[in-house]
Protein backbone atom coordinates (compact mmCIF):
# COMPACT_ATOMS: atom_id res chain seq x y z
CA UNK A 1 0.00 0.00 0.00
CA UNK A 2 1.32 3.17 -0.86
CA UNK A 3 2.65 5.62 2.12
CA UNK A 4 0.19 8.34 2.93
CA UNK A 5 1.55 12.01 4.32
CA UNK A 6 -0.03 13.62 7.03
CA UNK A 7 -3.11 14.99 6.10
CA UNK A 8 -2.79 18.68 6.69
CA UNK A 9 -5.48 21.48 7.64
CA UNK A 10 -5.74 25.26 7.83
CA UNK A 11 -7.32 26.56 11.06
CA UNK A 12 -8.05 30.10 12.70
CA UNK A 13 -8.55 29.80 16.40
CA UNK A 14 -11.70 31.74 17.24
CA UNK A 15 -10.29 34.39 19.62
CA UNK A 16 -12.70 36.78 17.49
CA UNK A 17 -15.52 34.63 16.52
CA UNK A 18 -19.20 36.01 17.44
CA UNK A 19 -22.27 36.69 15.16
CA UNK A 20 -22.04 40.90 14.47
CA UNK A 21 -24.08 40.59 11.29
CA UNK A 22 -26.70 38.54 9.67
CA UNK A 23 -25.41 36.98 5.83
CA UNK A 24 -27.35 33.63 6.41
CA UNK A 25 -30.57 32.49 8.26
CA UNK A 26 -28.87 31.04 10.53
CA UNK A 27 -26.81 34.01 12.31
CA UNK A 28 -29.07 36.06 14.59
CA UNK A 29 -26.51 39.12 16.21
CA UNK A 30 -29.38 40.21 18.70
CA UNK A 31 -29.78 36.67 20.15
CA UNK A 32 -26.06 36.28 20.01
CA UNK A 33 -25.65 39.45 21.83
CA UNK A 34 -28.02 38.06 24.33
CA UNK A 35 -24.99 34.89 25.42
CA UNK A 36 -22.74 36.67 23.50
CA UNK A 37 -19.70 35.92 26.30
CA UNK A 38 -20.80 32.00 27.23
CA UNK A 39 -21.19 31.58 23.23
CA UNK A 40 -18.05 33.01 22.55
CA UNK A 41 -16.10 30.92 25.74
CA UNK A 42 -18.07 27.62 24.38
CA UNK A 43 -17.07 28.47 20.39
CA UNK A 44 -12.97 28.63 21.89
CA UNK A 45 -13.63 25.10 23.65
CA UNK A 46 -15.47 23.41 21.63
CA UNK A 47 -12.81 24.77 18.59
CA UNK A 48 -10.31 23.32 20.62
CA UNK A 49 -11.56 19.89 20.67
CA UNK A 50 -12.27 19.35 17.30
CA UNK A 51 -8.14 20.80 16.70
CA UNK A 52 -7.10 18.20 19.12
CA UNK A 53 -9.43 15.23 17.41
CA UNK A 54 -7.86 15.76 14.19
CA UNK A 55 -4.49 16.16 15.79
CA UNK A 56 -5.50 12.80 17.26
CA UNK A 57 -6.32 11.35 14.04
CA UNK A 58 -3.10 12.43 12.55
CA UNK A 59 -3.55 15.72 11.03
CA UNK A 60 -1.55 18.60 11.13
CA UNK A 61 -2.74 21.83 11.52
CA UNK A 62 -1.81 24.94 10.03
CA UNK A 63 -3.04 28.22 11.47
CA UNK A 64 -4.24 31.43 10.31
CA UNK A 65 -4.16 34.46 12.95
CA UNK A 66 -7.23 35.49 14.33
CA UNK A 67 -8.20 39.29 13.31
CA UNK A 68 -10.35 41.43 15.28
CA UNK A 69 -13.77 42.53 13.90
CA UNK A 70 -13.14 39.17 11.08
CA UNK A 71 -15.54 37.01 13.02
CA UNK A 72 -15.91 34.41 10.29
CA UNK A 73 -12.35 34.28 9.88
CA UNK A 74 -12.74 30.70 11.74
CA UNK A 75 -14.18 29.54 8.60
CA UNK A 76 -11.33 28.39 6.47
CA UNK A 77 -12.49 26.07 4.08
CA UNK A 78 -13.74 29.57 2.59
CA UNK A 79 -10.40 30.79 2.53
CA UNK A 80 -9.73 29.10 -0.86
CA UNK A 81 -10.33 25.93 -3.47
CA UNK A 82 -7.05 24.25 -2.78
CA UNK A 83 -5.91 21.04 -5.00
CA UNK A 84 -2.75 19.23 -6.34
CA UNK A 85 -0.58 21.98 -4.78
CA UNK A 86 -2.51 25.15 -6.16
CA UNK A 87 -4.76 27.25 -4.08
CA UNK A 88 -7.66 29.80 -5.71
CA UNK A 89 -7.62 32.39 -3.26
CA UNK A 90 -11.69 33.06 -2.94
CA UNK A 91 -13.82 36.20 -3.33
CA UNK A 92 -16.52 36.94 -1.18
CA UNK A 93 -20.18 37.54 -1.68
CA UNK A 94 -20.92 39.86 0.88
CA UNK A 95 -18.95 43.36 2.03
CA UNK A 96 -18.53 42.00 5.81
CA UNK A 97 -16.43 38.45 4.58
CA UNK A 98 -14.49 40.44 1.93
CA UNK A 99 -12.28 41.80 5.25
CA UNK A 100 -10.88 38.38 5.28
CA UNK A 101 -9.39 38.19 1.42
CA UNK A 102 -6.60 40.34 2.59
CA UNK A 103 -5.64 37.59 5.37
CA UNK A 104 -6.26 34.89 3.64
CA UNK A 105 -4.31 35.87 0.73
CA UNK A 106 -1.09 36.57 2.82
CA UNK A 107 -1.74 33.10 5.47
CA UNK A 108 -1.41 31.75 1.54
CA UNK A 109 1.50 33.27 0.70
CA UNK A 110 3.22 32.31 3.21
CA UNK A 111 2.41 28.79 3.27
CA UNK A 112 4.09 29.07 -0.44
CA UNK A 113 6.82 30.41 0.53
CA UNK A 114 7.48 27.06 3.19
CA UNK A 115 6.59 25.20 0.16
CA UNK A 116 3.45 23.86 1.98
CA UNK A 117 1.55 25.36 -1.70
CA UNK A 118 3.35 25.60 -4.94
CA UNK A 119 0.86 28.00 -6.25
CA UNK A 120 -1.68 30.85 -5.55
CA UNK A 121 -4.11 31.78 -8.13
CA UNK A 122 -6.35 34.39 -8.09
CA UNK A 123 -10.46 34.56 -9.87
CA UNK A 124 -10.58 36.60 -12.30
CA UNK A 125 -11.91 40.27 -11.42
CA UNK A 126 -15.59 40.43 -10.13
CA UNK A 127 -16.07 36.38 -10.30
CA UNK A 128 -17.21 35.37 -6.69
CA UNK A 129 -16.15 32.11 -5.63
CA UNK A 130 -16.20 31.01 -1.38
CA UNK A 131 -13.95 28.50 -1.84
CA UNK A 132 -13.91 24.91 -0.85
CA UNK A 133 -16.77 25.89 1.63
CA UNK A 134 -18.68 25.66 -2.16
CA UNK A 135 -16.35 23.59 -4.00
CA UNK A 136 -15.93 20.03 -2.55
CA UNK A 137 -13.15 17.51 -3.96
CA UNK A 138 -14.44 14.26 -4.49
CA UNK A 139 -12.24 12.11 -4.19
CA UNK A 140 -13.59 9.06 -5.84
CA UNK A 141 -15.13 10.78 -8.83
CA UNK A 142 -12.47 12.63 -9.02
CA UNK A 143 -14.37 16.21 -9.19
CA UNK A 144 -15.35 19.43 -7.26
CA UNK A 145 -19.20 19.82 -6.47
CA UNK A 146 -19.64 22.89 -6.68
CA UNK A 147 -23.06 25.06 -5.05
CA UNK A 148 -23.70 28.38 -7.05
CA UNK A 149 -26.57 30.85 -6.15
CA UNK A 150 -26.43 32.60 -2.82
CA UNK A 151 -22.49 32.77 -2.64
CA UNK A 152 -20.64 31.68 -5.29
CA UNK A 153 -21.19 32.26 -9.24
CA UNK A 154 -21.82 30.07 -11.54
CA UNK A 155 -19.66 31.05 -14.05
CA UNK A 156 -16.23 30.34 -11.14
CA UNK A 157 -16.65 26.85 -12.54
CA UNK A 158 -14.91 27.88 -15.39
CA UNK A 159 -12.23 28.81 -13.53
CA UNK A 160 -11.95 26.20 -11.34
CA UNK A 161 -11.80 24.09 -14.53
CA UNK A 162 -9.34 26.23 -15.80
CA UNK A 163 -7.23 25.91 -12.66
CA UNK A 164 -7.25 22.50 -11.95
CA UNK A 165 -8.16 21.11 -15.15
CA UNK A 166 -10.66 18.75 -12.99
CA UNK A 167 -14.26 18.24 -13.97
CA UNK A 168 -16.52 20.61 -12.02
CA UNK A 169 -20.18 19.58 -11.49
CA UNK A 170 -22.26 23.44 -10.77
CA UNK A 171 -25.41 22.24 -8.93
CA UNK A 172 -27.71 25.47 -7.67
CA UNK A 173 -28.42 25.99 -3.81
CA UNK A 174 -32.09 26.41 -3.42
CA UNK A 175 -32.71 26.59 -0.09
CA UNK A 176 -31.47 29.47 2.04
CA UNK A 177 -30.75 27.53 4.96
CA UNK A 178 -28.10 25.28 2.71
CA UNK A 179 -26.34 28.22 1.45
CA UNK A 180 -22.62 26.85 1.18
CA UNK A 181 -22.27 23.48 -1.16
CA UNK A 182 -20.54 22.03 2.41
CA UNK A 183 -23.64 22.66 4.03
CA UNK A 184 -25.64 20.05 1.88
CA UNK A 185 -23.57 17.62 0.36
CA UNK A 186 -20.53 15.35 1.34
CA UNK A 187 -18.61 13.19 -0.69
CA UNK A 188 -17.31 10.32 1.32
CA UNK A 189 -13.83 8.59 0.71
CA UNK A 190 -15.96 5.42 -0.12
CA UNK A 191 -17.58 6.69 -2.55
CA UNK A 192 -20.88 7.40 -0.78
CA UNK A 193 -22.41 10.76 -1.01
CA UNK A 194 -24.35 12.39 2.21
CA UNK A 195 -26.56 14.81 1.05
CA UNK A 196 -29.59 16.94 1.85
CA UNK A 197 -32.26 16.65 -1.02
CA UNK A 198 -34.35 19.69 -0.10
CA UNK A 199 -30.87 21.93 -1.06
CA UNK A 200 -31.39 21.37 -4.79
CA UNK A 201 -33.17 22.01 -7.65
CA UNK A 202 -35.46 19.18 -9.34
CA UNK A 203 -32.41 19.33 -11.84
CA UNK A 204 -29.44 19.20 -9.07
CA UNK A 205 -31.24 15.77 -7.37
CA UNK A 206 -31.33 14.70 -11.17
CA UNK A 207 -27.68 15.08 -11.57
CA UNK A 208 -26.37 13.84 -8.31
CA UNK A 209 -28.78 10.80 -9.01
CA UNK A 210 -27.47 10.57 -11.97
CA UNK A 211 -23.67 10.49 -10.73
CA UNK A 212 -24.28 8.84 -7.48
CA UNK A 213 -25.42 5.15 -7.43
CA UNK A 214 -28.36 4.43 -5.34
CA UNK A 215 -26.42 2.02 -3.04
CA UNK A 216 -24.24 5.19 -2.43
CA UNK A 217 -26.53 7.99 -1.75
CA UNK A 218 -27.12 8.64 1.69
CA UNK A 219 -30.42 11.76 1.78
CA UNK A 220 -29.78 13.25 5.27
CA UNK A 221 -33.45 13.15 7.20
CA UNK A 222 -34.15 17.35 7.73
CA UNK A 223 -32.82 17.01 11.49
CA UNK A 224 -29.54 15.51 10.38
CA UNK A 225 -29.56 18.59 7.60
CA UNK A 226 -30.29 20.90 10.10
CA UNK A 227 -27.79 19.92 12.38
CA UNK A 228 -25.03 20.40 9.49
CA UNK A 229 -24.57 16.97 9.80
CA UNK A 230 -23.35 17.42 6.02
CA UNK A 231 -20.48 19.35 7.05
CA UNK A 232 -18.29 16.82 8.33
CA UNK A 233 -14.68 16.52 8.46
CA UNK A 234 -13.17 12.84 7.01
CA UNK A 235 -9.71 11.63 8.14
CA UNK A 236 -9.19 8.41 5.68
CA UNK A 237 -12.15 6.60 7.37
CA UNK A 238 -12.99 8.76 10.38
CA UNK A 239 -15.98 11.20 9.95
CA UNK A 240 -15.63 13.98 12.18
CA UNK A 241 -19.21 15.32 12.89
CA UNK A 242 -21.09 17.96 15.38
CA UNK A 243 -24.12 16.56 15.56
CA UNK A 244 -25.60 13.39 14.26
CA UNK A 245 -28.26 10.88 15.02
CA UNK A 246 -28.34 7.56 15.62
CA UNK A 247 -29.84 6.65 12.40
CA UNK A 248 -26.95 7.85 10.78
CA UNK A 249 -24.45 6.95 13.03
CA UNK A 250 -25.64 3.15 12.07
CA UNK A 251 -25.48 4.03 8.45
CA UNK A 252 -22.05 5.11 8.70
CA UNK A 253 -21.10 2.64 10.71
CA UNK A 254 -22.14 0.20 8.84
CA UNK A 255 -20.57 1.28 5.77
CA UNK A 256 -16.74 0.93 7.57
CA UNK A 257 -16.61 4.27 9.05
CA UNK A 258 -15.37 5.42 12.21
CA UNK A 259 -17.86 8.54 13.51
CA UNK A 260 -16.49 11.25 15.77
CA UNK A 261 -18.52 13.38 17.47
CA UNK A 262 -17.51 16.71 18.46
CA UNK A 263 -20.14 19.12 19.46
CA UNK A 264 -20.10 22.48 17.65
CA UNK A 265 -23.21 24.36 19.02
CA UNK A 266 -21.60 27.92 19.02
CA UNK A 267 -20.68 27.92 15.93
CA UNK A 268 -24.30 26.54 14.59
CA UNK A 269 -25.34 30.10 15.14
CA UNK A 270 -23.45 31.61 12.27
CA UNK A 271 -24.28 28.83 10.16
CA UNK A 272 -21.34 26.51 10.16
CA UNK A 273 -19.51 23.18 11.88
CA UNK A 274 -16.53 21.18 11.66
CA UNK A 275 -15.70 21.06 7.68
CA UNK A 276 -16.02 25.04 7.30
CA UNK A 277 -13.45 25.18 10.34
CA UNK A 278 -10.72 23.43 8.48
CA UNK A 279 -9.46 23.38 4.95
CA UNK A 280 -7.59 20.46 3.31
CA UNK A 281 -4.36 21.22 1.80
CA UNK A 282 -2.99 18.04 0.74
CA UNK A 283 -5.49 16.80 -1.56
CA UNK A 284 -4.10 15.57 -4.65
CA UNK A 285 -6.51 14.23 -7.93
CA UNK A 286 -4.02 11.35 -8.12
CA UNK A 287 -4.54 9.74 -4.92
CA UNK A 288 -6.09 6.47 -4.91
CA UNK A 289 -9.63 6.17 -3.26
CA UNK A 290 -10.05 4.66 0.17
CA UNK A 291 -11.02 0.77 -1.07
CA UNK A 292 -14.60 -0.49 -0.05
CA UNK A 293 -14.45 -3.44 2.16
CA UNK A 294 -15.28 -6.82 0.90
CA UNK A 295 -18.73 -7.37 1.25
CA UNK A 296 -20.19 -10.81 2.49
CA UNK A 297 -22.77 -11.98 -0.04
N1 LIG B 1 -21.21 32.96 8.98
C1 LIG B 1 -20.50 32.39 7.91
C2 LIG B 1 -21.12 32.82 6.58
O1 LIG B 1 -22.29 32.94 6.50
C3 LIG B 1 -20.48 30.90 8.01
C4 LIG B 1 -19.66 30.25 6.94
C5 LIG B 1 -19.62 28.78 7.06
N2 LIG B 1 -18.80 28.27 6.05
C6 LIG B 1 -19.12 27.27 5.23
N3 LIG B 1 -18.20 26.88 4.39
N4 LIG B 1 -20.28 26.70 5.26
O2 LIG B 1 -20.45 33.07 5.61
Amino acid sequence: MPLRSKPRFLMCRPRHFAVSYRINPWMDPNSWALDGRALASSSRREWARLHQCLVDCGARIELVSPVRDVPDLVFTANAAVVLDGKALLSRFRYPQRRLEEAHFAAAFQKLRRRGVIDIVETLPQGLVLEGAGDCVWDGVRKLFWMGYGPRSDFSACNSVAGVFGAEVVALELADARFYHMDTALRPLPRGEVMYVPGAFTRKGRAVIERLVKPVDRIALAMDDALSLSANAVCVDTTIVVSGCSVGLRKTLEARGYRVLSVPLRSFLHSGGSAFCLTLRLDLRSGDLATTRPSIAA
